[in-house]
């Protein structure tokens, strides 16, 4: 990993996973872009992070159900921030998690897909050539391709195994084609957020805990090209 100016930008950075990534990130010396849908939103996670002494540089709108303004927010981040050097790729929508495969409706199976998978790469698709100059490293925030026997709602665990399909064919292509780029992704496992109604059962952490291990990992000095990393595994909810 480059050793410039340690400038990350972190999707769904507002709240949950995504906040305690870029507070552990930031205090670890990153200076944080915040993506984020709403700008009171944005705002609210930035005084929260300054109020802790972190830097950071500001906040991109990014809308993953929006091609234009996704392509529009990757044309900002070059022009604002042409020393980004790590995209995480955080944001993300559970889906409808209360029904069985079987009676997955269409509509949640489409949306799903929209955000976490087609919003995901195609974002990752735009800030390639800045991330490439830069030398840089994209990490993604998933959940296992193997289906779970505890927890496996159809329309979420089929947009996260499009998204690991993503990681791992991107970084063959990195590796075959010597692109200077690193794509890896990450299971955080169970972790007390809105995406699962702030649940809190024997295995579930909380946001300081899986922010503080994610950023630990980010700043190992390892290349974990094309890996899988789990943080915590799936458990039985019970
Ligand atoms: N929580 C877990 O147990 C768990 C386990 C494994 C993996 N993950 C993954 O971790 C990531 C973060 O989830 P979380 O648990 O922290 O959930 P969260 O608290 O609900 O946060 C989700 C973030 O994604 C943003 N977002 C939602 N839809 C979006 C869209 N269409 N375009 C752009 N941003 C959007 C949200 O923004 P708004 O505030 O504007 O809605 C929010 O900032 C997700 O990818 C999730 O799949 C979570």
């Amino acid at each position: 990993m480059t050793t410039k100016m340690k400038a990350a930008l972190i999707t769904g950075a507002n709240k949950g996973i995504g906040f305690g990534l870029a507070k552990h990130l930031g205090l670890s010396g990153w200076q944080i872009i915040i993506g984020a849908r709403n700008q009171h939103r944005a705002e609210k996670a930035i005084d929260e992070l300054t109020s802790l002494g972190i830097k950071v540089l500001g906040w991109v709108s990014i809308e993953l159900s929006d091609q234009a303004g996704l392509a529009q927010a990757a044309k900002e981040i070059s022009e604002k921030y042409p020393e980004l050097t790590l995209l995480v790729n955080n944001a993300g929508i559970p889906g409808d998690m209360s029904v069985d495969g079987l009676h997955t409706q269409m509509k949640d199976i489409h949306q799903t897909i929209d955000v976490n998978f087609i919003g995901t790469f195609y974002f990752t698709q735009q800030m390639i050539p800045l991330l490439t100059k830069n030398n840089g490293r994209i990490v993604n925030i998933t959940v296992p391709s193997e289906i779970s026997p505890y927890w496996h709602p159809l329309a979420y665990v089929a947009s996260k195994a499009a998204q690991n399909a993503m990681m791992g064919v991107l970084a063959m292509e990195f590796q075959q084609q010597g692109t200077p780029l690193e794509i890896f992704s990450v299971h955080p496992g169970p972790t007390t957020t809105d995406l699962n109604g702030n649940m809190s059962l024997p295995g579930f952490h909380d946001i300081d805990t899986v922010g503080a291990k994610l950023s630990e990992l980010i700043n190992d000095g390892q290349n974990h090209q094309g890996e899988f990393i789990e943080l915590y595994p799936i458990v039985k909810e019970d």
